[in-house]
């Protein structure tokens, strides 16, 4: 089976609030998941995303716009009748049915055949690495395994796209890091197209081929991890996509070759040209923590700063830098030569003249 992409047109659901009156969770969203595509959104608690992927499964009644599943428009299709899988954050299992009747659920309810059943159910737990388990309980199961449980309750079903909702937030740490590449995995090796939500910056990152940025019922960025980190397109963006050093700067020159700022009483020199901005222009910078550069205080030119905090990270150390009224935020991944600067000590900070991304003032 070849597979069928996931488009939403205008979509939007008020909510009655008790204080605010009707209030948007999602406004007018828009969004195009390409076949065999892993699309994260991503965006703070409350921003929709919940609202989103439930309005796509109908488990949510959209107030306006239109779902499609590849070519087909399943705006009035019910639940049952979309062809989605769906894996909860609290996996929802079935507290008194083995997981083998908690995954052959779906296939009872559309009346199949027990052989073909048993064979259906053996199929995916294989794949996701539960043989073995079939007359456990859930509360026999550890977390981990739970989430398998689910993940194959929402493949048995054969469905065209899956969906997935925070699935990994109860997990701890190490096994949420190790069941999103088994996700990943074997959502690649199924070819089957995946609309994924989390609030994890990280975890969209690592497991999306494109993620698209929601905040206040909007999708306010779409892109892959590179672009959102290193073009982020506005200032909640670039804070929400890693750690960031945001400075106020104004443009002084604009030329072919390259841009001149000043920025923190510096001058500095920007390699490649920004079609945006204008001489005299103010503007915002977006500086990552590994762009910028510490030295000891007597090497040349650069703003004079003061280490105010150190945290070794193992294979990074972060420090705030105290420069004038900025606090910057500063990662070194060379600690066993950088790593020396303890806490009040004096430095030289160099701003790159690349990794620079501009925003205009908003
Ligand atoms: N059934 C409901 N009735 C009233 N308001 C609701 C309802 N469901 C959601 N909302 C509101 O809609 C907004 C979006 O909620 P949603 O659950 O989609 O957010 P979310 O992005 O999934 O957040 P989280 O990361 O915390 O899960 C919130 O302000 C929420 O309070
Ligand atoms: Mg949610």
């Amino acid at each position: 089976m070849s597979a069928v992409g996931i488009r939403v047109e205008r979509l939007s659901k008020r909510f009655e609030h008790r204080v605010k009156g009707q209030v948007y969770a999602v406004r007018d969203v828009s969004l195009k998941v390409e076949p065999g595509e892993f699309l994260t959104l991503l965006g703070p608690s409350g921003c929709g995303k919940t609202t989103t992927l439930r309005m796509i499964a109908a488990f949510e009644r959209p107030d306006a716009g239109r779902v499609f599943i590849g070519e087909e428009d399943v705006t009035h299709l019910m639940a049952n009748q979309r062809s989605i899988g769906f894996v909860f954050q609290n996996y929802a299992l079935f507290p008194h049915l083995s997981v083998f009747e908690n995954v052959a659920y779906g296939l009872r309810v559309q009346k199949r055949a027990e052989r073909e059943i048993a064979r259906a159910v053996a199929e995916v737990l294989d794949l996701v690495g539960l043989t073995g388990y079939e007359r456990q309980l859930p509360h026999q199961l550890s977390g981990g395994e739970q989430q398998r449980v689910a993940l194959a309750r929402a493949i048995v079903i054969r469905p065209r796209v899956l969906l997935f909702d925070e699935p990994l937030s109860n997990l701890d740490a190490r096994l949420r890091v190790h069941m999103r590449g088994e996700l990943r995995g074997l959502q690649k090796r199924l070819g089957i197209t995946a609309l994924y939500v989390t609030h994890d910056q990280e975890e969209a990152m690592a497991i999306s081929d494109r993620i698209a940025v929601m905040n206040e019922g909007v999708i306010v960025q779409e892109g892959t991890a590179e672009d959102l980190y290193h073009r982020p397109a506005s200032e909640f963006v670039a804070q929400f996509i890693g750690r960031t050093n945001l400075l106020a700067g104004r443009v002084l020159s604009v030329a072919p070759g390259g841009i001149e700022l000043e920025v923190a009483g510096q001058r500095l020199q920007m390699a490649g040209s920004d079609p945006g901005v204008r001489s005299g222009e103010a503007v915002r910078l977006v500086i990552r923590p590994e762009a910028i550069e510490l030295r000891p205080t007597t090497s040349g030119d650069g703003l004079v700063g003061t280490i105010e905090g150190r945290t070794f990270l193992g294979e990074k150390v972060e420090y705030q830098v105290r420069a004038g009224t900025h606090l910057l935020q500063v990662a070194s991944h060379d600690p066993a030569q950088k790593g020396a600067f303890a806490v009040g000590q004096r430095v030289t900070v160099r701003l790159p003249t690349d990794g620079v991304h501009l925003l205009s003032p908003g």
